[in-house]
């Protein structure tokens, strides 16, 4: 399926530059801000229900220690995800995809849903991950984009919900990111900002592909960008690199 809608910025796990991250004050922060779309990270707790968190630790951004993979819900629950970025977010809660979907519908926020599997489960996260999108993805919202750096999440998806398009997320861009984008028959390619060349994003948009890099908090740098012709950047700062 064609991508739809997807404006020239989205907010990285929110506008996390001023609010904790994945969660749904950053989500209410990037909406008030006046964002379109948001980026999001999810990943599956113990008992499989899918929360948004970025790392594989609990230790970062929430109250908890150990591994989201080793712990259940009824736990991470109860755990703080906004103290650690300030006292004034202290109790906001991680998040299950549930929770977020009912908010960005609510808000009328767009979404590139990232599959941030921990390792050793990335069919299981794909799967659940793409079949609740499925379920609960609000009908009013343009429809979402899913992308991950695990060739597997990706292969998932495309079997789950082949409608719902998908992006080949790449740290680096190696010799076979038009195999692999093909394998997946992905729409768009999101790579690192730092590292992506004028000659690689010319090959790839004249293959078709959509390109977008993460992450962008420098005006100048933004605008290089653009200028070079990319479709679209993630940023923490909707002021700083404001959408069209
Ligand atoms: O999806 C873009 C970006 O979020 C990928 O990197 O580590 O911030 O999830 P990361
Ligand atoms: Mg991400």
């Amino acid at each position: 399926m064609e991508e739809t809608n997807v404006p020239d910025v989205i907010y990285h796990r929110g506008a996390s530059g001023y609010a904790p991250e994945n969660t749904l004050a950053a989500f209410r922060k990037a909406a008030g801000m006046g964002a379109r779309w948001v980026e999001f990270d999810v990943m599956l707790t113990r008992d499989n229900t899918p929360i948004l968190i970025h790392d594989e630790k609990l230790e970062r951004t929430t109250s908890g220690k150990g591994r989201v993979a080793e712990t259940d819900w009824i736990d991470l629950r109860k755990m703080d995800a906004g103290g650690w970025f300030g006292p004034e977010f202290a109790g906001e809660p991680v998040p299950t995809l549930s929770q977020a979907l009912a908010l960005l519908g609510e808000l009328g926020l767009g979404a590139n849903v990232e599959i941030k599997p921990s390792r050793g489960y990335e069919e299981e996260t794909a799967h659940i991950a793409a079949a609740t999108l499925l379920e609960e993805w609000p009908a009013h919202l343009p429809t979402p984009l899913i992308s991950s750096f695990s060739r597997e999440a990706l292969a998932t998806a495309l079997v789950v919900a082949p409608e719902i398009p998908r992006a080949l997320l790449l740290s680096r861009v190696g010799r076979d990111w038009r195999e692999q984008a093909e394998m997946y028959d992905c729409s768009a390619i999101h790579t690192d900002a730092k590292r992506l060349t004028q000659a690689q994003l010319a090959e790839m948009r004249e293959a078709g592909y959509a390109v977008r890099c993460y992450t962008v908090n420098e005006e100048a740098r933004a605008r290089t960008l653009f200028d070079w012709g990319v479709d679209g950047v993630f940023s923490d700062y909707p002021d700083r690199i404001p959408a069209k």
